[in-house]
């Protein structure tokens, strides 16, 4: 991490807004911007009203904004509903006949000829939401319910998403990688009682067990009383243990399609209270337990569909592309909510990146004329590697804007976008923002915002965003500190799903009346933001977030650790990597053998993504006088750096004062 900060601060180059794109953009001026942005600051209750009046209410608000440090609540007293918002209002506005989903399945049909294509207008997709939430009603799930969901990428998984957002139950989707402890933890904590899944789902040429996962997870909690299961992979039903095979169990799971199949297209959307939770999306913190991010109903819509129309610039004609996973925040807000309440068409693909080989984003986006494309800085590096003959091979002609999301892009990545994707005419939107945020934050608008590689730049619309210390006091140019937001913004996350003491504790504690991101960063001469990674226990594994705790706490449930601590190390491709220090109990033999074991352990507890990089065995971990264990020593230790510093001190927000240190010098 500490190169690409220091390259960042070293990058001079600066890429305005083409001409033509800013003359068609929908802000299209500086002054337009910051006219925009001072009164969303100065009088956020106007501003947001205002745009309020976009999306479709039952009934209005009374109050724009209710506040009081750290509970908000955006349009009070209002009635909405976010599927009637993605569906009826854009039949209502004549878009019942465009394509709203554009999906394409990973097997590919022939060698090169890409795989099965969808086309779900928004008038069939009104339908089969319509269809699975009735199903859903009639295996008992009610208004205030929590559904999991836990697809493929596949329709069906934003249908089941929509479906639930209909009838006013909040979903828990879990990402398909993520392991069955994962699931059973994520089910008793959001207390559901319904799961939605699929046989499988094809990944890199295989096919992922999502099914037996599923049952898997339900041995380890019984609070689940239905599964309802999409075939997608055309398992045969046998005892499941052979290859290829699901288990069925009777009463319990259900066929999606025996489920919808005798329903009615008709649902009415129930108006839900603006401050009633949409879902609730787990992710990692600085403790071992996932924290379920609760979002609501009024507000994330309308940050959801408000940064999708300014940030992507979305015109009617657009092909939309956000490569995330539905599993992560990017999917639900950038794959779901954004896009079709803007009455986009969005593209929506099943499998990686890789598969048949590096081409096959690029043929999408050929074959489909995909217009707007947001991706992830780890895939552009995997691709700049892979080298530029695959997009090469492809008419990216119909681009015209590019996005990234996750982690920050470094310098030559963000190069390699602009000149071999882009072909030097794309703007890139290098969009921060968090699961908590629910919407993007701090960004370029592409018709506006001159961008320099390596940068989010500047904060969005009711976004007060500032670099300060620990008592809150703001920081000068180019001093690293803490980023918070200073004020409530309408898609903020409300709580922790059931632990309103730990939400208040974990963002609004460290800079009092303030929220914090977990982030350092820093401002430049023209107030861009630059981003400089997480300053918590908190590490980014290609994009995708996980706790040095969690890690740590699947290592010491196996029976020959006796303690572990895991760290984030510097990782090519994967921005950060995973080095994990592990002490053993008395008589275990530190070999290959149990190097191998305890990584597969670590995918078994938690998910591929958690696979360690390094496993290193040590008599004991460094620790301070009051026994906390100094990662800092050991991230350079891992990192095959010097190890410099005082050891004595507690670790705390010393990765701040080390990067200091190293821009100094
Ligand atoms: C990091 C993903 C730099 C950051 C939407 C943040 C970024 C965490 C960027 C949130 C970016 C996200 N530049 N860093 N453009 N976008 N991050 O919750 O550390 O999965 O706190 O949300 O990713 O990750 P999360």
């Amino acid at each position: 991490m500490s190169e690409t900060i220091h390259s960042t601060l070293e990058e001079r180059r600066v890429f305005p807004p083409p001409a033509d794109f800013a003359a068609k953009a929908h802000i299209g001026t500086r002054a337009e911007y910051e006219k925009l942005y001072r009164e969303s600051i100065d009088h956020p209750e106007q501003f947001f009203g205002r745009i309020a009046e976009e999306l479709h209410w039952f009934k209005k608000w009374d109050k724009v904004l209710d506040w009081q440090v750290p509970n908000a609540k955006w349009f009070v007293g209002g009635k909405t509903n976010v599927a009637y918002n993605c569906l009826d209002r854009q039949i209502d506005l004549g878009r019942g006949d465009k394509t709203a989903i554009l999906w394409e399945g990973e097997p590919e049909t022939a060698a090169g000829a890409g795989g099965e294509v969808r086309k779900i207008t928004y008038k069939q997709l009104r339908d089969d939401v319509s269809k699975l939430a009735n199903g859903l009603k009639s295996i008992g799930v009610k208004k205030g319910d929590r559904v999991t969901i836990y697809m493929p990428m596949v329709p069906e998984a934003a249908v089941a998403m929509l479906a639930c957002a209909r009838i006013g139950a909040a979903h828990s989707v879990i990402f398909g990688g993520f392991s069955s402890q994962a699931i059973a933890d994520r089910v008793d904590d959001a207390q559901c009682t319904v799961i939605i899944t699929a046989d499988g789902g094809y990944r890199r040429g295989t096919v992922v067990p999502l099914k037996r996962n599923v049952d898997d997870a339900l041995t380890k909690t019984d609070r689940v009383k239905k599964v309802v299961v999409l075939n997608r992979c055309n398992m045969p039903v046998a005892d499941g243990v052979a290859p290829g095979s699901i288990a069925w169990k009777e009463g319990r799971d259900v066929w999606y399609h025996d489920l919808v199949g005798t329903q009615s297209a008709d649902c009415p959307a129930e108006p839900m209270d603006s401050e009633d939770t949409l879902f609730v999306l787990y992710t990692s913190g600085s403790t071992g337990k996932p924290k379920g991010i609760q979002h609501t109903t009024a507000g994330y819509l309308l940050g959801t569909y408000l940064t999708t129309k300014y940030v992507f610039d979305m015109k009617p004609d657009d092909v939309y592309w956000c490569t995330a996973d539905v599993g992560w925040i990017t999917g639900h807000s950038y794959i779901v909510y954004g896009p079709l309440a803007n009455g986009t068409t969005c593209l929506m693909y099943e499998g990686a990146p890789n598969h048949p080989d590096f081409g096959r984003f690029w043929s999408i986006i050929e074959r489909h004329k995909v217009s707007v494309f947001y991706t992830a800085p780890t895939a552009i590096r995997a691709f700049m590697k892979a080298g530029k003959e695959f997009p090469q091979k492809h008419d990216l002609s119909s681009l015209r804007l590019l996005g990234t999301v996750g982690e920050p892009i470094n310098p030559e990545a963000w190069m390699w976008y602009h000149t071999v994707i882009g072909h030097e005419k794309c703007p890139i939107v290098d969009t921060w923002w968090q699961t908590e945020t629910g919407a993007i934050m701090i960004t370029p608008l592409p018709g506006v915002t001159p961008t320099k590689p390596g940068t989010a730049t500047l904060p969005f619309f009711g976004v007060d965003a500032a670099i300060v210390d620990r008592s809150g006091k703001e920081l000068g140019p180019n001093e690293g500190g803490l980023l918070v937001i200073r004020k409530p913004w309408p898609s903020m996350l409300r709580s922790i799903f059931n632990d309103p003491e730990r939400y208040a504790k974990t963002y609004w504690s460290d800079v009092p009346g303030y929220y914090f991101t977990g982030d350092g960063a820093r401002r430049d001469n023209d107030g861009y933001f630059w981003i400089m990674g997480r300053v918590d226990d908190v590490i980014n594994v290609s994009g995708h977030r996980l706790g040095t705790m969690e890690i740590e706490s699947a290592l010491v449930a196996h029976e020959a650790v006796a303690e572990a601590a895991v760290v984030g190390i510097p990782h090519e491709m994967k921005g950060q990597g995973i080095a994990a220090f592990v002490t053993l109990e008395t008589g275990r033999r530190a070999d290959e053998a149990l190097k191998k074991d305890l990584i597969a352990w670590v995918r078994k507890q938690i998910g591929a993504l958690a696979t360690p990089d390094q496993i290193r065995f040590t008599e004991s971990l460094p620790k301070t006088r009051s026994g906390k264990i100094m990662r800092r020593l050991l991230k350079e230790v891992a990192s095959g750096n010097e190890v410099k510093g005082d050891v004595t001190t507690l670790e705390d927000f010393s990765v701040l004062a080390k990067l200091k240190e190293k821009d100094e010098g």
